[in-house]
Order: C-alpha cells, then structure tokens, then sequence
C-alpha cells in the first residue's frame, strides 16, 4: 500500500535502551501542502478529568508547533466518532490522532483514512485488527500489574473483586491481563479467591457499585480487595463499601490519579492509583502526527500486536501512588496542593 511505502516508522526492539525521542518540529517544518500541517484529534469522551487534560495539552502542543488542528468529541458513540472522522478527513486533515471509544470499530477510520493517504495514530487506546501507523500510550499491561502488585503484597490473603473497564476499550482487557499476570499464582496457591470477576461497562461507576454491592451480599460483607481498574470505577466501588461501613478497611486501586481520588487517597477510602503523566503523551502524540504527516519516520521503542499486525508504539511509564507519595504529582505540576489535600 501506498502509505506503508511512505512511511518509515523506525522499529528499535523493546529489549533496546529507550531511543531518544526525535526532536520536536517547529512552526518552520514545511507542510506537505501551503499553510500548516493539519491534525484531527477524534476523542471518545470528555467525562474523566484525564481527557480534559489530553485535550489542553494536545492543544497547546499543537499551538507551539504551529500545527492546525481539528478536534472532535463523540461522547461514547460510535456512530459519532466514524462520521467526525469522516468529516475531518473530508476538510482535507493531514493526519488523524484517534481516542477510540470501541477499538474494533475504529478500524473502519483507519481504513477512511488511508484511502484518503492519511496516517492514524492511535492515541492511549488501541485501535484493533487495523492497519494504524503508530500507537502512544502508557504501559496498560504494566498498570494491571501494578494494581495487583500493590493490592497483593499488601493484602496477601483474601476475597478479591475485581472490577475491570469497557470490554469495548482494549485497555480494559490489557489491564486485566496484566492483574491476572500477577494474581493467577496466588489464587493457585489459594492465597486470595476472585469471588468477582466483571467489566464495567462504558468504565462506569455505577456499574462498579452494582458488582461491588453484589458481592458484599453474597459474601456477607467478607472482601477484603477490589483491584477497580481506574478512579471512576474505584468511587463506584468505595460508595458501596461506605454504605456497608467498611470504607477504608478493604483495599481499593484505581488509575489516573484524579483529583477527587487523590482526596479519597489522603482521607484513606481508596488505597492507591496510578498516575500517567499526561503531557509526554500529549506532546508524543502531537510532534509524532507532524513527522507523519510529512512523511517522515518516528522513532519508536515498543510495539503491541492489534491482531492485524505488530503496531509501533512509544508507551509512557506509569507511577503508583499511595499515602506515602501522593505529592509526587504536586512536585509534577500535575496537582496543587489544594487539589490534593482539600485546602
Ligand atoms: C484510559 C483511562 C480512563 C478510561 C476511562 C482508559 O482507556 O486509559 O485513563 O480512565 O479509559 O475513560
């Protein structure tokens, strides 16, 4: 295909040391065409605080750059999102950054965007079976695994629930992979039992309250982790417990590291989250669309099989954070201390 002869995503095995990202572009790298390169971002949903601060950031680093950029919303229907994919790639985009509200039918972008010569890249979420030039995002495998990490050596012995994502988001099923990774030998060992095992739909945290309350009836209160999968669905499952009283005696994980978890954090009804950094995401993405849309290589450090083919990726570190250490992501400008402690 035409786009794969244009494109040269430089591949460094993931055992390499990490490459040096590649610089960023200016506002003076020529655009394949008169004016400035044009990014579409099409993002899934606005609702947790993380996308507010994708979208900022996206549109700051696009301003730096001297990008134009397009940016959508489809507010978790997919319908949407295809037709404002459409609609950017008709108005002539250069490139498409893609937040995928389901992965599998995002695959049809990719194909849109292709016919048309323009490289996709998927952004935090995988775009399954499809042919998409480049995937940024954070290590989700190793988010999963460090949820259950902390969960497991701080409550080695136990009833276990866990709570996963949107089975549409393939994030969802990464982070279960990487839970179980570290779970399977300590329910083996019959250490810990998952007396719950589900998905949230569309990561909601009233969908986590349900399964939460569900299994504290069927246990008769007798939980002691819930490895939730992010913030949302971890207040979901910490409204459950206050109701039953047990709000800061059963272990709840999270990601993102939002504001009102970090509160829950500090006042002790949730346990820990991860933290993703947000901005390297962002600026990844954005200096990652100006080198393909100019047709230039990017250098990566990872790759990630979508089912169609071993997809080149850049993935960010993620941090655990707890009591201990919620001040990191004050010192990281990602936080105030107001933010975090309330006042
Ligand atoms: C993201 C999480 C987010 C969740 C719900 C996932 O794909 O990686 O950061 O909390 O979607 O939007």
């Amino acid at each position: 295909m035409r786009i794969l002869r244009l494109l040269f995503v430089l591949l460094t095995a993931a055992s390499c040391v990490k490459a040096p990202q590649e610089t960023s572009t200016t506002a003076a790298t020529p655009s394949p065409h008169a004016g400035p390169v044009r990014i579409g971002f099409s993002m899934d949903t606005l609702k947790e605080e993380r996308w507010q601060r994708d979208k900022q950031l996206i549109e700051q680093r696009a301003k730096e750059v001297g990008a134009h950029l397009d940016v959508e919303v489809a507010n978790g229907d997919d319908a949407v999102q295809t037709n404002q994919a459409e609609n950017m790639l008709t108005k002539g985009v250069d490139v498409l950054i893609v937040a995928p509200h389901n992965g599998e039918i995002a695959a049809s972008i990719v194909e849109a965007a292709h016919r048309k010569g323009v490289p996709v890249i998927s952004y935090d979420r995988l775009i399954r079976n499809s042919d998409v030039d480049l995937y940024i995002s954070h290590q989700v495998e190793r988010i999963g695994e460090m949820q259950a990490d902390y969960a497991l050596k701080h409550v080695p012995k136990g009833n276990y629930v866990l709570i996963g994502g949107s089975p549409t988001d393939y994030n969802a099923i990464l982070l279960r992979k990487g839970q179980m990774n570290i779970l399977k030998p300590a329910v083996d060992r019959h250490d810990i039992k998952i007396i719950s095992d589900q998905f949230a739909r569309e990561w909601k945290a009233e969908e986590a309250l349900r399964i939460t309350e569900d299994a504290l009836t069927r246990t008769g209160n007798k939980i002691q982790a819930i490895v939730a999968s992010n913030d949302g669905t971890a207040g979901g499952a910490i409204s459950a417990l206050e109701a039953a009283g047990l709000a800061g005696k059963v272990l709840v994980t999270g990601q993102d590291a939002q504001k009102d978890a970090m509160q829950r954090i500090v006042k002790g009804t949730q346990t820990m989250t991860i933290y993703k950094p947000i901005k390297p995401l962002a600026d990844n993405a954005v200096d990652a669309a100006m080198k393909l849309a100019q047709k230039q290589p990017v250098a990566t450090t990872d790759k990630i099989n979508n089912g169609k083919k071993d997809v080149p990726a850049i993935l960010i570190a993620p941090i655990a954070v707890d009591k201990s250490n919620v001040d990191v992501t004050i010192k990281d400008g990602y936080h105030t201390h107001q933010d975090v402690y309330g006042q």
